[in-house]
This record gives structure tokens, sequence and C-alpha cells, in this order.
């Protein structure tokens, strides 16, 4: 059974890595916009000889009409007769939203997997999804990539014993990750809202100098740098050497950027699972993901 790799138009530059890596075809889909705003696809016809199909399709930005391309291809592909269809998200959007936090509420994570289970597909790929249990929504073959390893080599020669951040609990596997490739300790930091004020601030647990240690903050997204940025003014304020962050998924919305530079921050991390901003200076640091995932795909394309 012959295996191949699909681009949709967000592929991150996945594609063509990881068919070179893997040695596996590699094709691209024909996608446009119509004057109204709806979308088009069309997919290569030697693509429907394949047995296997692995889509590769991340969801910023944006993340609507990049789920839509992604729900024509995998019904389509299934339509054709394609027998098994999977999909490498390396960032699955509405993830956050996986509950009812306000009574009424969408779970819109859970719409999203339901649409991806029901349009057939077979097997979903992602890279540190908010919160692993939504893929149970999904209801078929899911695999959640957790590359914490990768983002400490890339940030290791950089530190010296230094203490790993977790902004919040849900964080703690994430920094916990961190701290055990680099040898080290982690803790979790307190987040502590004034009752009258309510104004956010974070707290490291009492008793823990800072002061002339180097210290990383790990998480999933950095999406607006409220979070991370807002540690990283505390831990200067606490006398910390240098503050470096670890994380998954780098949106950096609106003025993340230079909310980050004036916390004090002094280099980010991010895997490259969404489209790089144009930033320079080394101030961000996009990690290669083809390498990290290629012999997990490998497997899938088996
Ligand atoms: C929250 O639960 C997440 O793990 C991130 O900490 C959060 O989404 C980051 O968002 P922002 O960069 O806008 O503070």
């Amino acid at each position: 059974m012959t295996s191949v790799l699909l681009s949709l138009p967000n592929d991150v530059g996945l594609g063509e890595a990881l068919g070179s890596i893997l040695r596996v075809q590699h094709f691209r889909a024909y996608t446009k916009k119509f004057p109204d705003g709806e979308v088009y696809l069309r997919v290569p016809e030697e693509v429907f000889n394949a047995g296997k199909v692995l889509i590769i399709q991340s969801l910023y930005p944006d993340q609507n009409t990049n789920l839509l391309f992604l729900l024509l291809a995998v019904d389509l592909l299934k339509s054709k007769g394609v027998k098994y269809v999977s999909a490498f998200v390396p960032y699955l959007a509405y993830a956050r939203q996986d509950r009812e936090f306000l009574m009424g509420e969408a779970v819109s994570v859970r719409t999203v997997l339901r649409l991806l289970n029901s349009v057939g597909l077979d097997a979903l790929i992602t890279v540190d999804i908010h919160k692993e249990d939504s893929l149970k929504f999904f209801g078929k073959k899911a695999r959640n990539l957790i590359l914490f390893d990768v983002l400490a080599s890339a940030v290791r020669g950089q530190v010296e014993e230094p203490l790993v951040v977790a902004p919040d609990i849900g964080a703690s596997r994430r920094a916990e990750a961190t701290a055990k490739s680099l040898g080290c300790r982690h803790v979790i930091i307190r987040k502590v809202r004034d009752r009258v004020t309510g104004e956010v601030r974070h707290e490291l647990p009492e008793g823990l100098p800072v002061e002339g240690v180097d210290v990383i903050i790990a998480d999933d997204i950095i999406s607006t740098g409220g979070t991370v940025a807002n540690i990283a003014t505390y831990l200067k304020s606490r006398g910390a050497r240098k503050v470096f962050v670890v994380a998954s998924h780098g949106l950096f919305v609106g003025e993340a950027l230079s909310k980050l530079r004036s916390s004090g921050i002094d280099k980010v991390f991010v895997l490259r699972t969404v489209p790089p901003r144009a930033i320079g200076e080394g101030f961000i640091e996009y990690v290669d993901l083809a390498t990290p995932v290629a012999g997990y795909l490998a497997n899938e394309l088996r």
C-alpha cells in the first residue's frame, strides 16, 4: 500500500521537509478563495491512488479557513476511496475552549474534533494540545506529541543551573519535562487574584530565592504574551539573572512581541507549529519540528 503526504496551504513548510526526511512522495493541494469569501480545494489525482494519505495542516492563522480546508480535504479523500487518512495538525485551534466555563458556552474543541471525526479522518496527530484529555472528543486514534525535550535542548547552552517555572498547574507537566531534560528543578508559580481590584499577580512558592538564578518559563501557548510577560517582570523584580521562555506554540498576537521584550525576557524559544513572524534580532527562536516528529509520522505512514 503506497503512502503519500499532502500539504494544505498552512503546512508550515513541513510537507517538503518531511517528504525528504521520510522519502515519501509529497503533494500539494491547490486552494483559492472565491470573491465572496468561499474556499475551493483541489487535490492532484495521483493522491487518490494512495492507500494512506497523511495531510499536513496547521490551524493558525486563520483558524476558520484552515479548518475548513482540512475538512474539505479529508472528506474528498475518503469519498475518493482512500482507505486511511490521517492528519498532522501541529497547532490545533480552538483547544483552549475545552469546557463550558460559563453556562451556555460552546465547547469549541469538542465541535472541531467531532467535525474531523464525522468527515472520516482516521487518525489525528497534534503537538501539545492545551489539555490532552480533549482528544477523547475525536473518538478515534489520536496522538499528542510533547516536545519539551527538544525545546530544552535549544535553551540548554544559554543557562546555568536553571529553575523551570510553570505559569499554572496546567503547565506543570511541561515544566517537569523541560526540567527533567535539563536535570534541574521545577516549580509551579501561584496565581493570586486581588479580591478587591481583581488584579492578578504571580508568586513563587514561599522561601524560594531566585536572585542571580537563570529561570525558564515553560508554557503551551504564547498568545497575547500577557501570561509570560507578567511572570518575567515578577521574576526580574525578584532578582532573576536571565529569564527564558520555552513554549510549544508562538502565536504572538497584536502587541505580544513588544510586551515580551519590555518584560525583561532574554529570549523565547517556540516550536515552528505556526508560520513564523518576521521578528529578527534573535529574540524569538523557532525550533525545527520536522526532525523530531519524523519518527512518529513514519510509523503512521507504515
Ligand atoms: C492558559 O491556560 C494557557 O496555557 C496560556 O498560558 C495562555 O493561553 C497564554 O495566553 P496569553 O499569551 O494571551 O497570556
